[in-house]
């Protein structure tokens, strides 16, 4: 059934007999063929390797990127798939293992006559589980392996909780080594049952558990004669014809997040984009989300013509018979059971950055093709993942799981990722560094602000400008403390009061006596000042002001958060430039002293980080010019030349 074509210098294969005797049957069998994720849990002890190592090399699958590479030092090379050095093998992935231990997670792709599998093989350490998470993200399955000497382990616990929470529906108990407990039943029996109150304390419904023994090889193709008391399938069997996820998404309600507009010409006008669940026809009444516009699909396209149905794992492009605005990000749903949309959440999150999260910062957070500005509050807990115990937490540091709720900035369609993994999965990405730091599921959306409806009112913000007649703006200085902010700042009101413009000045220190009394120099603290001081300021310029405020307003991503609060025009960020050297040699206030002598924590620019805007509006050198001509250029870019 399998042979080895074996060439110095040339790769080693193990093909298919097919494939040289009927090409065509042998590609008709493959395109059929359906393919199975699965992810194998353990540590490099409990045999993951010798596993992994056995699987490929006893049911003479065809593994099409691994095995040159696995074999190439190897002099035992033969004509046949099973004449493959098995300890070498195994060695060979430990090895590579090892070396992608700090990138990611392998991932090995082999058939079997019966499917596609793609495996990812992840560290099994408490360190990895950002790794592990992405492993599992996409898994449709996972082995967990357990050492039939060991029994139950708190790292099985936390790998089964991991897929679990990343809603992969099909475990497998491998209880390894049977052969290094004489195929004892009840070693088998007492670990199937530990396994089975901790499964269910976590809400694992059920699971598939298995003696095996990756070393000799006992159930993994071939029922063992060791193991005569156990009637179950062997490993290979049931990954061969476990159900795959995407039949049970088949049967969900019809959901499509669409990637991009595909439109080469007047006449044509779809929408493209992969069918994450459910069914669609031409004829099929759906609904476009978040605008809630129904039309009805008049054909689906894709690269082989015209389709008269297509369903879930399918990327197509869907037109539709009235010309309704849909476009990159937007859902189509059917029409009837449309997913929902929400602005604020509840998500459990897996922090993966070595910056801890920062609670009341906007990150990018994306779910599948929507993308939006989003904010996490300090976590309600975090998860200890060894003993599930939920502790207390103000954030999360790098691998911490915590469940925290979320605010973005637009409406998101979603469904509950245990509902729809498409739609209810997404990641964080820092905004100035463009890493992702989080993976995180939507766990519910929260209904705080949906009974509380936007009241249009009759005099809104042009009716108050127009009666002060003027443009209503907000002048946002940032600038080292003792930079001359405040200074400026106060003689731009004085100039603009004189020309009869209607101000107003927030002032840093001013507002930390009221308003923000509550808060101290933390960076959440710092941002939540920001954040207040922006709607505020905002306020401000629905009121018809020019707002005029200085705060030290130390990040990028803060000042970027209030500039989208605002009307395009109407923000300004005025840098006042002042080296630290010269604000320190100032010292007005006496805190750079303090700080330097370590009596005054946090302080910007000594222990406590300033951001220089990148592109401000207006950027004073205060080594330059004086305030008064300071002033002078600020007032003259915010009226222009009138
Ligand atoms: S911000 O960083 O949150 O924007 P804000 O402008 O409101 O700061 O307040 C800064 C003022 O608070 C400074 O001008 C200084 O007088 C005072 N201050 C007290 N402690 C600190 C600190 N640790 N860092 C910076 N400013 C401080």
């Amino acid at each position: 059934m399998t042979e080895a074509t074996t060439q110095t210098e040339e790769p080693v294969y193990v093909v298919d007999e097919l494939i040289s005797k009927d090409i065509d049957a042998y590609l008709e069998q493959h395109e059929h063929k359906t393919m199975l994720r699965f992810i194998t849990c353990g540590s490099v002890d409990d045999g993951k390797s010798t596993l992994i190592g056995r699987l490929l090399y006893d049911s003479k699958m065809i593994f099409e990127d691994q095995l040159d590479a696995l074999t190439s030092d190897s002099k035992k090379v033969g004509t046949q798939g099973q004449d493959i050095d098995f300890a070498l093998l195994v060695d060979g992935l430990a090895a590579e293992r090892e070396q992608g231990i700090t990138i990611d997670v392998a991932y090995r792709f082999f058939n079997t006559e019966k499917r596609k599998f793609i495996v990812a093989d992840c560290p099994g350490h408490e360190q990895y589980t950002r790794n592990m998470v992405t492993g599992a993200s996409t898994a449709d399955l996972a082995v967990i392996l357990i050492d039939a000497r060991k029994g139950v382990l708190v790292q099985t616990r936390r790998h089964s909780y991991i897929c679990h929470l990343l809603g992969v529906k099909n475990i497998v108990l491998a209880v390894n080594k049977m052969d290094l407990v004489d195929y004892k039943q009840e070693v088998f029996d007492k670990i199937v049952a530990d396994y089975t109150e901790f499964a269910s304390s976590i809400g694992i419904e059920s699971f598939t558990a298995m003696p095996i023994s990756g070393f000799k090889g006992d159930n993994i193709t071939k029922p063992s004669e060791n193991t005569p008391w156990y009637k179950g399938p062997t490993l290979v069997d049931h990954l061969e014809t476990v159900e795959v996820l995407s039949s049970a998404d088949a049967e969900k309600p019809f959901r499509m997040p669409v990637q991009w507009v595909n439109r080469p010409n007047l006449d044509f006008r779809g929408f493209s984009g992969l069918i994450a669940t459910g069914e669609v026809k031409p004829g099929d009444k759906i609904r476009v989300l978040p605008s809630g516009k129904t039309s009805t699909v008049s054909k689906i396209v894709t690269f082989d013509g015209e389709l008269d149905e297509a369903g879930a794992g399918q990327s197509v492009t869907v037109c539709f018979e009235d010309e309704i605005d849909c476009s990159r990000g937007s859902v189509i749903s059917v029409a009837d059971n449309p997913p929902q949309t929400a602005d604020q959440f509840e998500a459990t999150l897996v922090w993966m950055a070595d910056d801890a999260m920062v609670p009341g910062r906007a990150y990018w957070l994306k779910l599948g093709t929507q993308m939006v500005s989003a904010t996490v509050q300090e976590p309600k807990y975090e998860v200890n993942v060894n003993t599930m115990e939920h502790l207390a937490a103000k954030t999360l540091e790098l691998n911490a799981i915590g469940v925290a709720e979320i605010a973005t900035d637009k409406q998101v369609v979603f469904e509950p990722y245990a509902d729809n993994r498409a739609l209810g999965g997404f990641i964080l990405i820092d905004k100035m560094t463009n890493a992702t730091v989080a993976a995180g599921m939507l766990n519910f959306s929260l209904r705080r602000s949906q009974n509380v409806h936007w009241q249009a009112l009759d005099i809104g913000r042009k009716q108050h400008a127009g009666l002060k007649n003027q443009q209503p703006a907000v002048l946002w200085f940032t600038g080292l403390s003792g930079s001359g902010k405040s200074t400026i700042a106060n003689l731009v009101e004085k100039k603009l009061h004189r020309m009869n413009r209607h101000t107003f000045l927030l002032d840093g220190d001013n507002v930390r006596h009221g308003l923000n009394k509550d808060l101290g120099f933390t960076e959440s603290d710092r941002i939540e000042n920001i954040r207040r001081v922006g709607e505020v300021s905002k306020l401000m310029a629905d009121a018809g002001l020019i707002v005029i405020t200085a705060f030290i307003s130390p990040f990028q991503a803060d000042r970027e958060m209030v500039r989208s609060m605002l009307p395009e025009g109407e923000f300004f960020e005025v840098f006042i430039d002042t080296p630290l050297k010269v604000a320190e040699a100032r010292d007005v206030k006496g805190l750079y002293k303090k700080a330097r002598s370590g009596e005054l924590k946090n302080f910007t620019g000594i222990d406590s980080p300033y951001e220089a805007p990148r592109n401000p509006e207006i950027r004073i050198d205060t080594t330059a010019v004086s305030p008064e001509e300071a002033a002078n250029l600020i007032v003259d870019a915010l009226l222009g030349d009138s």
